[in-house]
């Protein structure tokens, strides 16, 4: 899944002999401004702050596990993704990383675009105003009832992505006397991991339509002959957490095979290309992400060069980042309990979270920062594994991580780069209460997603 999905140890320290580490080169007070976001720094006191506000300050205010969200950081971001693209492409952020209502404003306000994949993100989105024009609505098994609600709400683009749902969207769309623009979600036979890939000749998941053996140039020719369905393009996504180009590259100049397929077929250029999001973040130190800039110009130089060489036009381009967006701008904030050292092993530090509001690590074995943040230390570094207060041993947020020696119940630690799929992926398993996410700016804090409640627990259980 990640870069960081195998295991190794701490990233940041030298593996001695097996189950041994060496201390952390870096000083553990410093904060690798690689992880942390952009208004990150430690006070005079050494305590952190974000947005101009000490973490002590915002924990009293909005309590622990919270997460909290650099919103200058955010659009900041967004402003970077669409003047990396320029005028003649889209940037879709995607809400499945992280939405709100508030993401949505400050989406709107930055000139995004959104891409959502259910019916509960369609409706926050419109419910935030944003205008259904510069929606596309995704999914793999997208409900008639969806599907009638976006072409209702006149979404910009249904991306398809199976047979079945070109003729369901189709008739829905007729039925509604409307003409819905869609897309074709194709899967290119890259299989994109972090820093490899493998090209297979048949795609062994559920997304998309496969291009290898025609099945893509067939829904290209039955949308084409739907007088309800403007085809308006193609459509790839190839993985998350992706560090290398290469896989990107492989996928657009296939794209553009099939255009020039469509174009030879039916003598219909398609006027757009969308090669999706899963451009990769820093969690540790050791991550390596691509700028925007870099991205762009990589994706619409392939692309250019591709069409040219076919004599196609070259399409408007969009893309879909959602981690790259918002994934280094939060970090949660969790107060230290229980800590446990177990001789000759690693101290356990429990928090007052867990896999309910990062299920990252357990799903995926990513790998995550840690820092302690409530003040600093010249304490010795110990080896820790940051862990939750849920009952299961895989409850871990941290696997291996240095904090001080000196570590204390009461201390605040935080743990950066949780913005996209944390609080999106939380749940209430043992009933914990999801937590809260906080945007911070320029000396304020809002909160935009609240803290659950025990009520909120109580009203879904209706007895
Ligand atoms: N477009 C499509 C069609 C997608 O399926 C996705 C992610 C994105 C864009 C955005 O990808 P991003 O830029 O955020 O990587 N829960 C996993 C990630 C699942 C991604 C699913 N699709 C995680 O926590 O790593």
């Amino acid at each position: 899944m990640s870069r960081s999905a195998h295991p190794a140890g701490p990233r940041h320290a030298d593996v001695l002999t097996e189950g041994h580490y060496s201390a952390p080169a870096a000083d553990l007070n410093v904060l690798d401004e690689k992880v942390w976001s952009r208004t990150v720094t430690r006070d005079a006191d050494g305590a952190l702050t974000v947005g101009g506000i000490g973490v002590a300050r915002l924990a009293e205010e909005f309590g622990t596990p919270a997460y909290f969200l650099d919103e200058s950081d955010f659009r900041a971001r967004c402003r970077a993704w669409s003047e990396a693209f320029g005028p003649d492409a889209d940037v879709f952020y995607a809400g499945k990383a992280f939405l709100s209502r508030a993401v949505v404003r400050w989406l709107q306000e930055e000139g995004l675009h959104l891409d959502v994949c259910s019916g509960g993100e369609l409706t926050t989105a419109l419910d935030a105003g944003m205008p259904a024009e510069r929606i596309a609505f995704h999914g793999n098994n997208k409900t008639v009832a969806e599907i009638e609600r976006a072409v209702e709400a006149g979404v910009g683009r249904i991306v398809l992505d199976s047979f079945q749902e070109i003729v369901r969207v189709a008739h829905i769309a007729r039925s509604h006397g409307v003409r819905q623009r869609v897309q074709i979600r194709v899967t290119v036979g890259v299989e994109a991991h972090t820093h490899e890939f493998i090209a297979t000749a048949h795609e062994d998941q559920k997304f998309g339509i496969a291009l290898a053996d025609g099945q893509a140039a067939e829904a290209v020719r039955r949308a084409l002959g739907l007088d309800s369905l403007e085809l308006i393009g193609i459509h790839s996504h190839i993985g998350s957490q992706i560090f290398d180009m290469a896989g990107f590259e492989v996928s657009a100049r296939r794209v553009v095979q099939l255009l020039a397929e469509v174009r030879d077929e039916h003598g219909v250029e398609l006027p757009e290309i969308d090669l999706g999001g899963g451009l990769g973040i820093a969690y540790t130190s050791d991550d390596d992400p691509r700028e925007p800039q870099e991205i762009a110009k990589a994706l619409s130089d392939i692309v250019t060069r591709e069409c040219e060489s076919a004599g196609l036009r070259t399409p408007r381009i969009s893309v879909e980042p959602g981690r790259a967006i918002v994934g280094p701008t939060a970090f949660t904030l969790y107060e230290v309990g229980t800590i446990k050292p177990l001789e000759g092993l690693r101290t356990y530090v429990s928090v007052d979270g867990g896999m309910s509001d990062n299920i990252r690590t357990a799903l995926y074995d990513a790998e995550y920062s840690v820092a302690l943040v409530s003040r600093t230390s010249d304490a010795e570094p110990m080896l820790v594994r940051v862990v939750g207060k849920h009952c299961e041993s895989g409850d871990i947020v941290v696997k291996d991580a240095f904090l001080p020696a000196d570590l204390a119940p009461g201390d605040l630690i935080a743990v950066p780069a949780t913005g996209a799929y944390c609080r999106s992926m939380a749940s209430n398993y043992n009933h914990a209460l999801r937590p809260p996410v906080v945007a911070v700016r320029d000396g304020e804090a809002r909160v935009i997603v609240r803290r659950e409640t025990e009520e909120d627990l109580l009203r879904l259980d209706v007895g």
